[in-house]
C-alpha cells in the first residue's frame, strides 16, 4: 500500500483529474466523510455539531495552488464571511480558521507573495474583530520560506498566528526553536506532501523527528497545537507535557474531521483540548487525494463510488 503514496500524492497535483473527480456527483457521499459539506452553512452546522460534543474547530475553506486574483479574492471574501458568521452564532471562543496562503495568491507570478499577505491581513483583521485566530497551514517545502516570512510579518500586527511545522522537513527541528516563543501558537504534524529525501526524512524517522520537535515545543514558552492521530505521537505528547509541567489550557491536540472520531472525543472527555480540523467547499480535490495517500485503504471506498451507478 505504501507503493500507492507517491501516485496518489502526484495525482493530487494534477488539475485534468481534479476536473473529472470534482464534476463528478457520484464522488460527494465518499468525499463527505472527510469534508463537512459544499457550502458555509454547512461548515456553520458541523462546528455547531462538534462544539455541542465539546471539541474545538478549525475551519478550512477549500482550495489550493489559486491560478487567478479574482479567485484569490473570493477565497478571502469566503474566510471574512464565515469569521462574520463564527462571531454572530456564538462560536469564535471554540472556532478558528485555518488558511493555506497557496489559495489566496501566494504562487500568482509577480507579487504573489505581497498578494497573499494583504489577503491574510484582511482575513486576521476579520478574525480579530469576531474574536478568534487564523493559523496558516503549511503546504510543499518549495513554499516554506515564503509562508515563513509571511507568518512573522503577520505576528507583528497579529501575534496569535498560528503556523503549521511538518515534522518530516529536516529544517523544522530549527525552526520549532525559533517559534518556540511566548505567545506562538504551532500546530506540528507529520507533513502531507511528497519531498524528496534531500530535504525530507522518510519512514520511521519522520516519528523520531516528531518526537524531537514536540520535545523542544513542549518545553518551550509557545502554545504547542499536536496534530496527529497516531496513538504514539499523542502519548509521546501527553507524557512530554506531564514532564515540562503543561496544564491543560497552555497546549491542544487536533485531529482532521472524518478521522478517529470517538478518539476525538475521548481525548477531549479526558480533560484536553482537542480541535478538528473542518473542510468545507467544493475545491475537495488536493485535500481528499492526500487524506488518500495516507491511508490507501480509503482508496477503494473512493473507487467503488465511482464505478456505482
Ligand atoms: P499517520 O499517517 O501515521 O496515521 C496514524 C493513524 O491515524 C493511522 O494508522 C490511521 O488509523 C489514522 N489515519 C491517519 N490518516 C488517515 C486517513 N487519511 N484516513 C483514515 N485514517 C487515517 N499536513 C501538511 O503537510 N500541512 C498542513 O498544513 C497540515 N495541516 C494539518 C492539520 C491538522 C489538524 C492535522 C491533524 C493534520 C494536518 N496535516 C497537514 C496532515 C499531516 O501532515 C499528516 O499527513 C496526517 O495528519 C497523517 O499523519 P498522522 O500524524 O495522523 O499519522
Amino acid at each position: 500500500m505504501a507503493l500507492l503514496r507517491e501516485p496518489l500524492l502526484a495525482a493530487a497535483r494534477s488539475p485534468k483529474l481534479r476536473t473529472v473527480a470534482e464534476k463528478s456527483r457520484l464522488t460527494r457521499p465518499v468525499v463527505d466523510r472527510f469534508v463537512a459539506g459544499a457550502t458555509e452553512p454547512d461548515a456553520l452546522r458541523v462546528t455547531d455539531e462538534l462544539i455541542g460534543n465539546g471539541l474545538y474547530v478549525t475551519l478550512d475553506f477549500l482550495g489550493e495552488a489559486t491560478t487567478s486574483l479574482e479567485q484569490a479574492g473570493s477565497t478571502v471574501r469566503a474566510y471574512e464571511s464565515v469569521l462574520v458568521e463564527l462571531a454572530k452564532a456564538g462560536s469564535a471562543e471554540r472556532a478558528e480558521v485555518s488558511v493555506k496562503l497557496s489559495a489566496i495568491g501566494q504562487s500568482l507570478p509577480g507579487n504573489g507573495e505581497k498578494i497573499a499577505l494583504d489577503g491574510a491581513r484582511r482575513i486576521c483583521e476579520a478574525a480579530a474583530a469576531a474574536g478568534t485566530t487564523v493559523t496558516v497551514d503549511m503546504e510543499d517545502h518549495t513554499t516554506t520560506d515564503s509562508t515563513l516570512g509571511i507568518v512573522r510579518e503577520l505576528r507583528a500586527d497579529f501575534p496569535w498566528v498560528g503556523a503549521v511545522l511538518q515534522a518530516y522537513l529536516k529544517r523544522t527541528e530549527a525552526d520549532c526553536r525559533e517559534f518556540a516563543t511566548a505567545g506562538s501558537r504551532i500546530r506540528l504534524c507529520k507533513g502531507a506532501y511528497a519531498e524528496p529525501e534531500s530535504v525530507a526524512f522518510q519512514g520511521e524517522a519522520v516519528e523520531d523527528s516528531y518526537r524531537r520537535c514536540l520535545g523542544v515545543l513542549l518545553a518551550g514558552e509557545g502554545y504547542p497545537m499536536v496534530a496527529s492521530h497516531d496513538p504514539a505521537m499523542i502519548a509521546a505528547a501527553r507524557s512530554l507535557a506531564v514532564r515540562n509541567s503543561r496544564t491543560s489550557d497552555s497546549f491542544e491536540f487536533q485531529m482532521l474531521f472524518g478521522i478517529r472520531p470517538d478518539e476525538q472525543r475521548a481525548i477531549a472527555a479526558a480533560g484536553h483540548r482537542m480541535r478538528v480540523y473542518v473542510p468545507y467547499g467544493d475545491e475537495w480535490y488536493g485535500y481528499f487525494m492526500r487524506r488518500l495517500a495516507e491511508r490507501p485503504a480509503n482508496l477503494t471506498f473512493f473507487l467503488r463510488s465511482l464505478t456505482s451507478k
